[in-house]
């Protein structure tokens, strides 16, 4: 997630920019630049916050259109090379570019244009954007003379790409015009009296106009101090409806929603979408993860998983777990990195160490690795943040594409590291031929089938909120899951103790016999994850155990079971899936449970008492 500006206007560009990217300075912050028109193109970028941007630039910078990014690094690390906004022209630049999206076929279109003479200085998917439009336009990469208007060269290259994007585009061609496009990253216009903004999001520009126009998919519009253009795919003028903002700035930072964390739960759909950008074929039934520092024979030479985590991560970690052995038939075992250190663990040949870390800072974290790596076993870290500590530690990373998450308790970051988990797990298996292309081409259709999925549980999403304040007041709730639902039984209880302060456990439901059943008393609120897979009788007879208790039961189950409204109280639904993957439908619900839970208890949702994001002590 990075954040995109732009300004056309009668006034200096850069100071608006600047203050527009210090809007949006939450959505991204290791790196920033800036384009103004001046004279041709003038671009300047610095690594970090906002203010190391702000000193790079000269005072009396002049220009009155230009483009701005706060970049979220997706596509290789934070530096300057890296920072947009990206180039391409030959002594002039002619075309700059700022983007928020992820380009799918960025490395297919790369070779081509490098084989066409186009240098790359970045190790971005976005610079590709700006020299295949410079070609669409010049021809060649010194090309001088434009062949074409920018709005005619942008469309033509759009056709060629796979992926999403905001863009805003200047050319030193065409003053006075600042140019968008849009497909699956938000995109919207402020209107302003003889000066027009882009954005990410209105919080940028809400202190200059609260009359906005959004951009929708495969709209491409042209800006200039007096107006604005809206085009449709084929190039027809549109009319849109001008809206009226009336959030105040920190309901826009939050998108109007009352908190981070429930934002984030709903972005859910677009970060899972954005990690498996690029990294699936439907068609092919293949799974790339280019990232890996493993070759084919090394997969199927592995004997053995060892997953180090902690916290929510150490529940995406177990997971994991199950998934290798029964996918994958690899032996998975999986340590509290704080355990793991201490506990003199005996190393086999062919290992593969695996350190799941939404911050990639956490201490405990840091150190199993290093302590794993003294043994030369090879580390993939799985991480959110570019640049962290453990991604120059590990020898392979793959990325979550969930972007910056504020809320203190995990939600984003925790679905996005299953979905790779997922990916993972599944490659081994068909790497180590224990699964078929057949069946990696339907669990591919299946996991794309989840960002959907998981919106149609956030539209009903009032049905949870009221389950949430009929218990809100519970002294203690209880969790039960079994097989690939027993993490997510653990991650529910989580978030319901982290964000409400009620007292809440998980268990494997096998377990309750042995010893938890004699918590339950009257009216004890137990949340039983019972979607439909191999254990679902099971889960019913546990059901029955609790009921017999007379607890309260809260079944999660798929929405076409007609059975389990006959033994639960309560039955929260999700779309009926794959059984494999139901638990990252099953996990919206309890984090909404959670929210809502803290809500009607007036809890500091987003920054709960004595937790921290990132734990860096040991
Ligand atoms: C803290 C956070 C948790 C997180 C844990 C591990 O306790 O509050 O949400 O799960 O650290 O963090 P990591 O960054 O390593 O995933």
């Amino acid at each position: 997630m990075c954040g995109i500006v732009g300004y056309a206007g009668r006034n200096a560009a850069a100071p608006v920019l600047i203050e527009s990217l210090k809007k949006l300075e939450y959505r991204g912050y290791d790196s920033a630049g800036i384009t103004v028109l001046g004279s041709g193109i003038e671009t300047y970028k610095a690594v970090g916050k906002i203010i190391n941007l702000e000193s790079e630039i000269p005072k009396k910078l002049g220009g009155t259109v230009g483009i701005g990014h706060t970049r979220w690094a997706t596509h290789g690390r934070p530096n300057t090379e890296n920072a947009h906004p990206h180039n391409s022209g030959v002594n002039p630049e002619k075309i700059s570019i700022v983007h928020n999206g992820i380009i799918e076929n960025y490395m297919a279109l790369k070779e081509r244009l490098i084989g066409e003479g186009y240098q790359f200085k970045s190790e971005t998917d976005t610079e590709v954007i700006a020299h295949l439009l410079h070609k669409h336009i010049y021809g060649k990469p010194d090309g001088k003379e434009a062949q074409c208007e920018l709005l005619v060269g942008l469309r033509e290259a759009l056709k060629e790409i796979e992926g999403s994007y905001a863009l805003g585009i200047i050319s030193a061609d065409e003053q006075g015009k600042l140019l968008l496009a849009r497909k699956d990253s938000p995109l919207v216009i402020g209107l302003g009296k003889g000066e027009n903004f882009a954005a990410s999001d209105v919080t940028a520009f809400l202190n200059h106009t609260r009359d906005v126009i959004f951009v929708d998919d495969f709209e491409t519009a042209v800006l200039s101090p007096s107006g604005v253009e809206i085009f449709d795919r084929e190039g027809n003028l549109k009319e849109k409806k001008i809206e009226k903002i009336e959030w105040d700035f920190e309901a826009a930072e939050k998108a109007g929603y009352e908190h981070f964390m429930l934002k984030e739960i709903h972005e859910q759909v677009t970060a899972i979408h954005d990690t498996l950008a690029g990294k699936v074929s439907e068609l092919e039934g293949a799974i790339y993860l280019n990232e890996l520092n493993l070759s084919e024979d090394e997969i199927r030479k592995l004997s053995r998983v060892q997953i180090l985590a902690c916290g929510t991560s150490w529940h995406a970690g177990l997971l994991g777990k199950y998934l290798f052995e029964q996918l994958a038939g690899i032996h998975c075992d999986i340590d509290i990195c704080s355990e793991y250190r201490y506990r003199n663990p005996v190393m086999n040949e062919g290992t593969l160490a695996i350190a799941i870390t939404q911050s990639g800072e956490t201490a405990d974290t840091l150190a199993a690795v290093r302590e794993i790596m003294s043994y030369n076993c090879p580390t993939l870290a799985i991480t959110n943040v570019v640049g962290s500590t453990i991604t120059r530690e590990a020898n392979s990373v793959l990325y979550t594409r969930a972007g910056p998450e504020i809320g203190v308790a995990a939600t984003k970051t925790f679905s996005t590291q299953i979905t790779l988990i997922y990916l993972l797990a599944v490659k081994f298996a068909l790497v180590r031929g224990k699964l078929s292309h057949d069946y990696v081409k339907s669990f591919i259709t299946e996991i794309r089938k989840v960002p959907g999925e998981i919106q149609q549980i956030l539209n009903q999403k009032e049905a949870i909120k009221e389950c949430a304040e009929n218990f809100a007041h519970a002294k203690s709730y209880f969790f039960l899951g079994r097989h690939l639902n027993y993490p997510i039984a653990l991650e529910g209880a989580l978030k319901l103790k982290e964000i409400s302060y009620v007292h809440a456990e998980g268990f494997a439901a096998g377990e309750l016999k042995h010893g938890p059943i004699a918590l339950l008393d009257e009216g004890t609120p137990v949340v039983a994850i019972a979607t439909r897979g191999q254990t679902y009788e099971k889960m019913l007879s546990n059901i029955k155990e609790v009921k017999a208790r007379d607890a309260v039961v809260i079944a999660v189950a798929d929405s076409k079971d007609t059975e389990i409204g006959k033994y639960a109280d309560i039955v929260l639904r999700v779309p009926q899936s794959d059984e494999l993957l139901a638990p990252l439908l099953s996990i919206v619900v309890l984090q909404l449970l959670s929210y809502y839970t803290a809500l009607a208890r007036n809890c500091s949702i987003d920054k709960p008492r004595n937790l921290a994001k990132s734990v860096t002590v040991e």
